[in-house]
């Protein structure tokens, strides 16, 4: 099945997660103005999109040269005289870490805090600008004295702690590609994504601590690496919660005696403008990850300008806390390298919401003057269901700006975010005048940066819609044949132009990321995402069209989850779809035919929601599976997913008329009833 299949016309597939969504949606006509105080502070006025409109080339080269420091000078902005194979800042030379770091130093702010962190137990530990240079100067003289030089790819499977970023910063320095491994994922996904991109060194930790409990990480390396024939020469081990680990002699070391040994200087040396920067694996809909390639210049001239003025960063006064994971774009880009390349102080927390207690995040907030928050859907809906007496209890009036990622956020959960995170003055109940301004922004681990999303003292917000593409982007809805859809109708959502951010490819297959990404419509990027237009043009983000599921923010792929479930014995076939749910968008739900006497085993379902989680990671679990004798088959044998999403969702089966057989959703809907 190719990659772009497109399962169904997004306008009618609600697959936001949220019941009607789509038509309450369409009924959603407030608005917020930024106060006249925000405006005219603002780093982002409405200037930018008519200059980025008259030369966009110029304007990135703006970007790129007042933000970032070149160590040589780009000769032209873009070339794209091969597509969808871009080359930005041609011929410039540039060095990441020297620009999210040493500048900050030079340039007389090194106590400036970088890194404020704060461990699940409560451990905190600082680091200003100084500090984390001259860490990331050791990391990178240890990296290379264990033999990795440019262009190396280097594997990373670290829980939330500073040295992930200093990983990924010592990686850039001297050239490396950093592959990060989500450390939800199990040791067969760390393995394939090892392999695929032929790893030559892992850099992991003992482990991490999971709702007050030390949780491990390392023996999910040692089994990735258990077969012969890899091609990892050493595992870096970062103590983090003093569990006992295996150890093999020759392979494996402590951090601690090898990049707290190495010699703090280190010279930085410019690397091109298109050096791979690191890889990412996201899920497609094919059972096999994409390794999505970014490179240097143009992701960082991206993520730095969209961090500044999509958060409207006041680096000197602002406390930053992005809390994605290092494990997913958001935070390779909003954790790591656009905030350190502004020189802003950021906030990491290595634990879940809730411990020890479900206010631990406003905690964390009022503990840190937490100034702008990032944070996806999903955390805010499980925040709504707490309750909001908890956020009451602390003081979040340092909270300036608020921002969304990872899924659609529905009025509700945006609402609640203004009124009860955005507003909140004090712990006594005193609320703001003017709440904070909320940015819902619009991205994908291809697109590297935010591409939609309103500018905070720019845009009147609507709840429920990430708006307006950035100054500089171009993006568009599109019908079936690739024509711009008019204002009040709903369609593809597709790049017309190509941006700096954007994915170089994707690793070792160049056919997959044309097929992909630019065959669908021709000379546009397709997102995958349906979208609509309202009455005044904003786009309106309505979730996947393809086989690709979002749950929490996450992105999970149906059939690789598919896959995941006939690798197992007792599995005959299977299909999962994505179910609307309250909390996670969306939810796995597998509906499995078994083999033989499989059916009579009571722990069958406990048995595979084990082995996903074990062939794919905790996370791909299915909520729910579902035991049924048949699936629903068109004729040419393709399981219609939409008509089991229905029964998944509760609803009646839609039109079934195309199946082969069409009385098969009664004998399903029947043996549900019964409970085979
Ligand atoms: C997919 C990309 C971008 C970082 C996190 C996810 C969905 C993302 C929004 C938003 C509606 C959104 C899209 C997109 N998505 N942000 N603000 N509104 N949908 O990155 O794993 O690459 O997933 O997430 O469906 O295609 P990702």
């Amino acid at each position: 099945m190719s990659d772009n299949h497109v399962t169904g016309p997004p306008v009618l597939a609600d697959s936001s997660g949220h019941g009607d969504a789509l038509e309450n949606l369409m009924h959603e006509n407030r608005r917020f103005s930024p106060s006249d105080e925000f405006i005219s502070g603002a780093v982002a006025g409405p200037g930018l999109h008519a200059e980025a409109e008259k030369d966009r080339p110029g304007f990135w080269a703006r970007q790129a040269r007042e933000l970032l420091s070149w160590d040589r000078d780009f000769t032209q902005a873009l070339d794209w005289t091969d597509p969808p194979f871009a080359k930005w800042f041609v011929d410039g030379q540039i060095n990441a870490a020297y620009n999210a770091l040493d500048r900050h130093v030079e340039n007389g702010l090194g106590d400036r805090v970088a890194i404020y962190f704060e461990g699940e137990p409560g451990d905190t530990r600082t680091y200003t600008y100084a500090r984390l240079t001259e860490e990331v100067k050791k990391a990178a003289n240890a990296f290379e004295s264990l033999g990795v030089t440019k262009g190396d790819r280097v594997a990373v499977y670290l829980p939330m702690i500073p040295e992930a970023v200093i990983t990924m910063l010592a990686c850039a320095r001297i050239g490396a590609v950093h592959s990060v491994v989500f450390g939800g994922f199990s040791a067969d996904a760390l393995r394939n994504r090892i392999e695929d991109a032929q790893a030559k060194l892992v850099i992991t930790s003992d482990g991490t601590y999971r709702r007050g409990k030390p949780s491990a990480l390392k023996p999910a390396v040692d089994e990735a690496l258990k077969a012969e024939g890899h091609t990892v020469g050493h595992v870096l081990v970062v103590r983090r919660n003093n569990e006992p680990v295996a150890w093999t002699e020759g392979r494996d070391l402590w951090w601690e005696d090898t990049v707290d040994a190495a010699s703090a200087e280190h010279i930085p040396v410019g690397h091109d403008s298109e050096q791979p920067l690191f890889i990412l694996y996201t899920s497609g809909t094919t059972g096999k990850p994409k390794g999505i390639l970014h490179t240097t210049g143009g992701y960082l001239t991206q993520t730095a300008y969209t961090h500044q003025n999509v958060f409207d960063l006041k680096p000197d006064t602002d406390v930053y806390w992005c809390t994605a994971d290092i494990g997913w774009v958001t935070g390779h880009s909003y954790v790591t390298y656009g905030p350190l390349v502004n020189g802003a102080s950021i906030l990491i927390y290595e634990g879940t919401p809730d411990s020890p207690h479900q206010g631990r995040w406003w905690e964390l907030v009022e503990k840190y003057k937490v100034s702008i928050l990032y944070t996806a859907p999903t955390a805010i809906r499980t925040f709504m269901k707490w309750g909001r007496e908890i956020p009451a209890k602390y003081d979040l009036s340092s909270i300036r700006v608020l921002g969304s990622v990872g899924e659609p956020i529905n009025p509700e959960a945006w609402m609640w975010y203004r009124e009860v995170i955005g507003s909140n003055a004090g712990k006594h109940g005193e609320q703001k005048d003017n709440p904070a301004p909320i940015v819902d922004t619009w991205w994908q681990t291809e697109t590297g940066a935010i591409m939609i999303a309103p500018l905070p003292g720019v845009t009147a917000t609507k709840p429920g819609s990430a708006q307006t593409p950035l100054p500089g982007i171009v993006a568009d809805v599109v019908d079936e044949n690739g024509q711009s859809v008019s204002n009040g109708h709903g369609g593809y959502l597709v790049i017309r132009e190509p941006w700096p951010s954007m994915l170089r490819g994707i690793w070792g297959d160049p056919e997959r990321f044309k097929e992909t990404y630019w065959s669908r419509f021709q000379d546009m990027y397709f997102a995958g995402d349906g979208a609509k237009k309202d009455e005044d043009g904003d786009i309106w983000l309505l979730g996947r069209v393809d086989d690709v599921m979002n749950v929490s923010g996450h992105r999970l792929s149906t059939t690789e989850i598919e896959s995941a479930l006939v690798s197992h014995p007792s599995v005959a076939e299977a299909a999962v779809v994505g179910a609307a749910d309250e909390t996670t968008g969306q939810a796995v739900v597998a509906f499995v035919i078994l083999r033989g006497t499989a059916a009579e085993d009571h722990d069958i379902v406990r048995t595979l929601r084990e082995h996903v989680g074990k062939e794919i990671g905790p996370i791909a679990k299915p909520k729910t599976i579902l035991v049924v004798p048949e699936l629903p088959k068109t004729r040419s044998g393709k399981i219609m997913r939409r008509l089991l999403q229905d029964l998944a969702e509760g609803r009646e089966a839609g039109d079934s008329s195309t199946l082969a057989d069409a009385g098969i959703m009664g004998t399903i809907t029947e043996s549900l009833k019964k409970g085979v």
